[in-house]
């Protein structure tokens, strides 16, 4: 594995490029795109930036967990062929003051609670494509909203990259793999599983029982049940258009259901096929 601090070091690929941009503190979700990418490209690429353009709280970027070591030796183990970490100067030489206008997917969700948040990824992801020029890129369901802009990007950029979505990993009590976990409180971890036990519950149970209104304030009321949860917002969204349902029959069905929830300091999402 050849580890690269500049993007001019990234020589000699062979065959077709698979990418997995991460921003560090890896866990089974990143490895388990890894896997794929192993598994269907013949030079398989990753790269470690805390990027900080998509960072709408300074907190939060002085707090993301940074453990490059133990993700060296993850990517190693797991057969990576290429691993970019680079400066960020080396991926911003000069400020990126580019706008992305991704056809509203950025206005709800996490678009309308995080501002300049999308915008952010929309400028790192696409410098890193520039980079690495992979064919195929990996991005986890989990930032679900993250991949529905990375695709629609994509096309609007015209780039001849694949983007393969891949589905959420999660611990054995339900909660979705995040490097936020590894921030939470022994408490607020032993209290986080709830909100996957109230997601899957809701998925199978209220979907025509009551209206779409009616289920997502019984969804935030069932989370926010346990005092150490607290609900940022429930969302009911079809999965293509990301766009909020008022009726279970819109968006022919393909529904989702969004959350953002406050463990404590730690601010986690999670969402199911509803
Ligand atoms: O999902 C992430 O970890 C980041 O948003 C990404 C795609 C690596 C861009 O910084």
């Amino acid at each position: 594995m050849k580890l690269c601090r500049r993007a001019s070091e990234l020589a000699g690929f062979q065959g077709t490029v698979g990418f997995v941009p991460t921003m560090g503190a890896l866990h089974e979700g990143h490895l388990s795109l890894v896997k794929k990418c192993r598994e269907t490209c013949d030079t398989a690429v990753v790269s470690i930036f805390v990027n900080p353009t998509q960072f709408n709280d300074p907190k939060d970027l002085a707090n993301y967990p940074r453990t490059e070591e133990a993700d060296l030796a993850l990517l190693d183990a797991a057969g990576v062929d290429f691993v970019f970490a680079p400066s960020v100067e080396e991926v911003y030489p000069t400020p990126d003051t580019r706008v992305f206008d991704f056809g509203g997917l950025d206005r709800v969700m996490e678009g309308e609670h995080r501002p300049g948040h999308f915008n952010g990824v929309g400028q790192v992801v696409s410098r890193l494509f520039e980079i690495v020029k992979p064919d195929r890129a990996f991005f986890g369901e989990k930032d679900f909203q993250q991949l529905a802009i990375i695709r629609y990007m994509v096309a609007q950029l015209g780039l001849p990259i694949e983007i393969v979505g891949c589905p959420i990993v999660r611990d054995a009590d339900g909660l979705a793999r995040s490097s936020r976990n590894t921030l939470l409180s022994p408490e607020h971890r032993a209290a986080a599983p709830h909100i996957y036990a109230v997601l899957s519950d809701a998925a199978t149970s209220l979907r025509g029982r009551v209206s779409v209104a009616e289920a997502k304030r019984i969804i935030a009321e069932r989370i926010d049940a346990n005092p150490l949860l607290e609900t940022e917002y429930v969302e009911i969204a079809s999965a293509s258009t990301l766009q909020p349902v008022s009726e279970w029959g819109a968006a022919r069905g393909d529904l989702r259901c969004f959350v953002a929830v406050h463990a404590g300091d730690i601010r986690l999402i999670d969402n199911v096929a509803i």
